[in-house]
């Protein structure tokens, strides 16, 4: 199956960065396995077998074990996996979790006969492919959701964003690295083209540059993202903008959550 190049490029060429980065944002992670873990109880979900879907380096499935739950994560990212594994020795949850590398859009077949009371989805991790592949792997995601399963789309940037129609330049720190962002936004297909550049800052002014690579995502307005979860058999009960203080979806509001429930078949 064809791998993004760069996809391929960020997350498992270079996957020493972005665990940086991940790492520089851990508790960005902790907070949103919070909020999480406060809409599963809010559901009845007191303890269960969660599935984090693209979970990275266990950001958000770390801690959500911590929270009590079983967590299943998989990553397309071998170097991701391999962290996620170590970290949760580190936090001695090795028990409750269980990270495999797997490619999304064959997900069901790598977890078949395996049913999840809840899957989530954290940060921008739809839209790298097109419509129709994100809803085939809604669809998957589906076929492993036992009924009435949760599924908690959090904190993906969406096509109200407004960073790159008033600022298209956005520049973000994670410990010495600098992660620098060129935007241009494809307003007809509702693409997102961003340079990346990530550089590193010695702490006596040096800058060295790490990486440079285009990426480009499909960004949603939450009306497309909540008929492409129905069509995949996820019907959409309340939206919200960033999760971790659960703010209401207001634009101009930089992140986009969803709670959906599996629709009985
Ligand atoms: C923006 S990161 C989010 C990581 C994690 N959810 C978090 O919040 O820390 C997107 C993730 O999607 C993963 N990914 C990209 N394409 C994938 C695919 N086809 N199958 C599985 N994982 C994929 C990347 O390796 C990366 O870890």
């Amino acid at each position: 199956m064809a791998e993004l190049s760069w996809v391929k490029r960020v997350f498992v060429e270079r996957a020493d960065l972005y665990i940086e980065i991940m790492n520089g944002s851990w508790s960005e992670g902790e907070q949103v396995a919070k909020s999480i873990a406060k809409i599963l109880r809010d559901n009845g979900l007191d303890s269960g077998h969660l599935l984090d879907a693209f979970c990275g380096n266990g950001r958000v499935a770390i801690p959500l074990a911590l929270e009590g739950y079983g967590v299943t994560g998989f990553d397309i990212s071998l170097p991701f996996i391999e962290d996620a594994k170590v970290k949760a020795q580190k936090y001695r949850v090795s028990d409750r979790t269980k990270f495999i590398v797997s490619d999304a859009r064959m997900i069901d077949q790598a977890l078949s006969g395996k049913k999840f009371d809840a899957i989530i989805i954290v940060s921008t991790s739809l839209g790298y492919y097109d419509g129709a592949t994100d809803e085939e792997i809604l669809r998957r995601l589906r076929s492993l959701a036992s009924d009435g399963a949760i599924l908690i789309i959090a904190n993906t940037l969406h096509r109200e964003t407004p960073d790159w129609k008033y600022c298209n330049r956005v520049y973000q720190r994670y410990g010495s690295l600098v992660l620098m962002e060129e935007r241009k936004f494809d307003l007809l297909w509702s693409r997102l083209l961003s340079k990346w550049i990530i550089l590193r800052d010695d702490g006596e002014g040096n800058l060295t540059k790490e990486l440079e690579v285009n990426t480009e995502m499909r960004v949603y307005t939450p009306t497309e993202l909540a008929e492409i979860l129905k069509r995949a058999g996820w019907g959409v009960d309340s939206i919200y903008g960033d999760i971790r203080r659960m703010e209401k979806f207001i634009p101009p509001c930089t992140h986009l959550s969803l709670v959906a429930k599996a629709i009985q078949t």
